[in-house]
Formats: C-alpha cells, sequence, structure tokens
C-alpha cells in the first residue's frame, strides 16, 4: 500500500517535471508558423511596406524588452481575437525575439 502511493507519488512528480521542461523550450517553428499566417500580412498592410516583417525592426519600434513584446504580442491577440492559446503566445514571442529583437530574457 505503502509501496504503491510512493510510486504513484514519484510518476506525479516526473509528470511536473516533463510538463515544466516542455514549456521551457518553446517551438520556434510553430511560432514562425503563427506569424505567417496570422500576423504577418497585417503588419504588411500597416506599416505600408508590404513587409510584414518591417514591424518587428522599424526604427521606432515599441519594443525595447521581452515584457514589452510579450505585451504587444498578447496585446494584437486579444484585441483583434485572434485566439492563441498561451503556449502559442509563448512560442512567437520567442519566435521573433530570435529572429528580430535578440532581446535579453
Ligand atoms: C489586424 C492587424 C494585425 C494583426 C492580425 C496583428 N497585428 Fe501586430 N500590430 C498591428 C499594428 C497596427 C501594430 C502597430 C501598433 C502601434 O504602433 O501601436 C502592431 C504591432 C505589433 C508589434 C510591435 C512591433 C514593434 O516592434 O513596434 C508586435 C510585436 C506585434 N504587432 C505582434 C503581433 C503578432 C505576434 C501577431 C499575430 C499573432 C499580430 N501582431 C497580429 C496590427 C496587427
Amino acid at each position: 500500500m505503502k509501496l504503491t502511493l510512493i510510486k504513484l507519488f514519484s510518476s506525479v512528480l516526473l509528470c511536473g517535471l516533463l510538463v515544466s521542461q516542455v514549456q521551457a523550450a518553446p517551438d520556434l517553428a510553430n511560432g514562425k508558423n503563427i506569424d505567417q499566417q496570422k500576423c504577418y500580412a497585417c503588419h504588411a498592410k500597416k506599416t505600408g511596406f508590404g513587409n510584414g516583417d518591417m514591424i518587428y525592426t522599424r526604427s521606432d519600434s515599441k519594443v525595447k524588452s521581452i515584457a514589452n513584446l510579450k505585451r504587444m504580442v498578447s496585446l494584437c491577440n486579444t484585441e483583434l481575437r485572434l485566439d492563441l492559446f498561451p503556449e502559442d503566445e509563448a512560442d512567437v514571442v520567442a519566435y521573433l525575439n530570435q529572429q528580430f529583437y535578440k532581446l535579453k530574457p
């Protein structure tokens, strides 16, 4: 009986560890896909450059820190009802930072 409980407890612990590892490693390819499918076209139109990447590299960028970046992504997501899951938001943030912003976490 005791042993079963210990086993159960340790497998719950292990699961928690696995889950937190999955969350710690963002899926950059997923982030890129989302940017291209849901974000690129509108940014291309809004900036008037016809290039949806340029909003991230414009000289008057509103993004100066990871916290800013998270806020802008979440703002675009909720304002526009793009319905991204929090994990997807995190993937997009990671992708945009790796590709464009290169901010320190
Ligand atoms: C319907 C149009 C639209 C869509 C769709 C959209 N955005 Fe935006 N986004 C904007 C506009 C407009 C701005 C500029 C806002 C400003 O200057 O205050 C902006 C700005 C941003 C910025 C800040 C850029 C900078 O460096 O100043 C980020 C980051 C961003 N969007 C992320 C996203 C992400 C990620 C998605 C998709 C999940 C997305 N947006 C979808 C309209 C959109």
